[in-house]
């Protein structure tokens, strides 16, 4: 009985302990020479150092290390609602890269399990893959960071410390620094070159109560842990942990490639991670430059240093002329039928042996490189004397198939001379390679301008880029030879010249997606949030599907909103909210409030109704762009008593039953332009 009793009381300590330390984990890995309960994939592997190496520098890998055990970083309550587990941790990295320009970053990563679905490497860092990015089912929160500008990943940074909630669209993105106080008292920002081979520490703190996040980072040579966070922002995690969760690292590469290490790793849950011994770390192996050989030839005949010469010079012609014949075109017949086809050479010389100090960015398409073109072109002596800033896109489509009716629309296309096209200067085809010249556009892409946290742009700036693109869209829809569908309208794909005017950039190249893609599968180029209704039907990008797709743009500038942004329980579909701001009879609320009420309400009013029509489910009740471009520039006038009709504001499903019963009618409706004009 009384060792029953014993037994019993003891398994009810036993359970307490068990519960009480399920909760709390805390450790340190000062080096990672004896690393229990470290889990690695991938290319990740510990070197005889004690560094975790989580890339090696080639092309294209993904690596992973992952604490063994799940960390408890939730608990259910009553209710079933998650609390969120306040968690610390420390670490300090290292990413070095032979070359200049190496990619694509790290990540520290809580997911719910080691094994990441579906990941890619490149711009997704082993997080997440093209299947996967953006999708709530992922539970992923992660910190990147990252070394490249990633276009498609909405930066606009090469160098910047991003927090991502289950997309690499980072929820908040610095550029990476540290802040000190000054003997003034006023805090300082200094920037942290991330790919500069120093050792870096980060910290990140999470405060489950408060949902504040704190990132911090600092070379090791600043020896004391900065006050201020370099991030510090509200982040309800709730939605995204799950009871259980891993914590690690991940790092990928890409084209461009730099060796990825971890040197030490603390981590604490409910508690400070503890502080990392800094004079303890693991050295990392250098660039190993290899010694030049020293050649001793002791009393050598003349003959045979002659010999020796001759084999020499015999040698570096070979290696010259295989340089050449790698540089050189292989043509095939086709392409002599078109012209502005630029040698490959020329394009190897403007950037520099396509050097990545040289990449503006890189996108779904591949890299855009800024090149210089020299004097002499096609011949002729007589070109611009100074060389011709352009900017060169490098397509790897990977495959042949298309290449040709797609460079004779190329060509085609090119010859196109409107102000707010993008001018294509030429083109080139290098193996399964494409290179496109384009002009160079000094002020970048509206969407940076848009989002890229710098100087807000004006109404009137606004109004003049939409203006802009709708007669660059008229112009392919109808003024050109034949009518050209853009089938990519976005604030990424319009540039701003050096007076800030708009210009379309890539139209076409949607095309050669399609082309690209496998017989027997038809795949639809196009970004999402901009694309058309019908299109997951027929597939089949049309002008009014380009109509729609500027429909989301106009709405974006003039929200300063994008089409689809994350939101906490829900996405928030731009032309919804709009619609719903309309419906409450206060549509000017969706005005972008960065503003500040600068702007011209009719004009506002009539950008925003635009927005609208053009976002109409049904693609024949949308208008065409030359009804728009009338609008737009005050030649057709906003009717009074023109009405947008829904017929289910609450339905769920967007956009086709929402907006397909949106007409021009002039009926008695639900959202009439009195609402539009602020319900008077
Ligand atoms: C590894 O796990 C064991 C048991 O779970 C624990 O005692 C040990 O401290 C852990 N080691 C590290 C470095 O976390
Ligand atoms: C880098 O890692 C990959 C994958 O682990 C391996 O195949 C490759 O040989 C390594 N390269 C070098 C230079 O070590
Ligand atoms: C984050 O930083 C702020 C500002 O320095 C500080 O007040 C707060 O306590 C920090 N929170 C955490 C969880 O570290
Ligand atoms: C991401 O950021 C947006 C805007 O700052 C915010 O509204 C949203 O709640 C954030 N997402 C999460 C999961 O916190």
């Amino acid at each position: 009985m009384a060792a029953s009793g014993a037994a019993l009381c003891l398994s009810v300590v036993l359970l307490l302990v068990a519960v009480c330390c399920r909760s709390d984990v805390d450790f340190i890995y000062q080096g990672f020479q004896h690393a229990p309960n470290l889990s690695l994939d991938g290319s990740a592997s510990v070197l005889r150092g004690g560094a975790l190496q989580l890339t090696n520098g080639s092309e294209r890998l993904v690596g992973h290390a992952f604490y063994g055990s799940p960390v408890a970083l939730g608990t259910l309550d009553n209710q079933g609602d998650l609390a969120v587990t306040s968690f610390s941790t420390a670490f300090v990295f290292d990413i070095v890269t032979i070359g200049t320009g190496g990619g694509h970053g790290l990540a520290f990563v809580v997911a719910p399990s080691r094994a990441l679905p579906g990941v890619s490497p490149e711009i997704y860092l082993g997080v997440l893959g093209p299947t996967t990015n953006g999708k709530a089912s992922n539970h992923v929160f992660a910190v990147e960071f990252d070394t490249v500008t990633d276009l498609e990943m909405k930066e606009t940074n090469g160098n910047h410390v991003g927090v991502d909630v289950n997309s690499l669209v980072s929820n908040v993105s610095e550029q990476a620094a540290y802040y000190t106080t000054g003997a003034d008292g006023e805090d300082r920002k200094m920037p942290v070159k991330l790919e500069s081979a120093q050792q870096i520490q980060a910290w990140i703190d999470y405060d489950g109560g408060t949902s504040l996040l704190n990132v911090t980072v600092a070379p090791v040579s600043v020896t004391d842990r900065p006050q201020r966070p370099l991030i510090s922002t509200k982040l309800d995690l709730r939605s995204v942990f799950k009871e259980n969760m891993y914590i690690g690292f991940s790092s990928a590469t890409g084209k461009l490639a730099s060796s990825h290490y971890i040197l030490a790793w603390s981590f604490r849950t409910n508690g400070l991670a503890q502080p990392i011994d800094l004079r303890r770390l693991p050295k990392v192996p250098r660039q190993r430059t290899p010694a030049p050989k020293v050649l001793i030839i002791k009393f050598a005949a003349v003959a045979c240093a002659g010999t020796l010469a001759l084999v020499a010079a015999a040698m570096v012609t070979a290696l010259w002329l295989r340089h050449r014949a790698a540089l050189a075109d292989k043509m095939e017949d086709w392409e002599l039928e078109h012209p502005q086809r630029i040698p490959y050479i020329e394009l190897y010389k403007a950037t520099k042996g396509f050097k990545e100090s040289g990449l503006l960015g890189s996108g779904g398409f591949g890299h855009v490189y800024k090149g210089v073109l020299g004097r002499r072109r096609s011949g002729s002596g007589s070109g611009s004397a100074s060389g011709e800033e352009v900017a060169i896109k490098r397509i790897s489509s990977g495959t042949k198939q298309g290449m040709r009716e797609f460079v004779a629309e190329i060509s085609s296309l090119g010859r196109m001379r409107h102000r707010n096209l993008v001018e294509l200067r030429g083109w080139c085809k290098h193996g399964d390679d494409l290179l496109l010249v384009y002009e160079f556009m000094p002020n970048g892409s509206l969407d940076a301008h848009l989002f890229g946290g710098g100087k807000v742009l004006t109404w009137a700036q606004r109004l003049s880029v939409i203006r802009g693109v709708a007669r660059g869209l008229l112009y392919l829809h109808e003024e050109w030879e034949h009518v050209v569908v853009h089938r990519d309208v976005k604030a990424n794909n319009v540039l701003l010249g050096a007076d800030m005017g708009a210009r379309l950039g890539d139209f076409g190249l949607a095309r050669l997606y399609e082309h690209g893609a496998a017989p027997g599968t038809t795949r639809v180029a196009g970004t999402l949030g901009y694309m058309a209704p019908e299109l997951t039907v027929t597939s089949r990008a049309t002008t009014a599907t380009d109509v729609f797709s500027f429909g989301a743009l106009l709405l974006e500038v003039a929200c300063g909103r994008r089409p689809v942004e994350p939101g906490e329980a829900a996405d928030v579909i731009l032309v919804r909210w709009v619609r719903d701001c309309g419906l409450d009879g206060d549509l000017m609320r969706a005005v972008d409030p960065r503003l500040d009420g600068c702007y011209d309400a009719a004009e506002a009013r009539l950008v925003l109704w635009l927005g609208m029509v053009c976002s109409q489910g049904r693609p024949e009740a949308r208008p065409s762009m030359r009804q728009v471009c009338q609008f737009l520039n005050g030649e057709e006038v906003l009717p009074e008593d023109a009405v947008l009709v829904f017929s289910d504001p609450d339905s769920s499903v967007f956009p086709g039953s929402v907006l397909s019963s949106m007409t021009w009618s002039s009926s008695c409706g639900t959202m009439s332009v009195g609402s539009l004009h602020g319900g008077r």
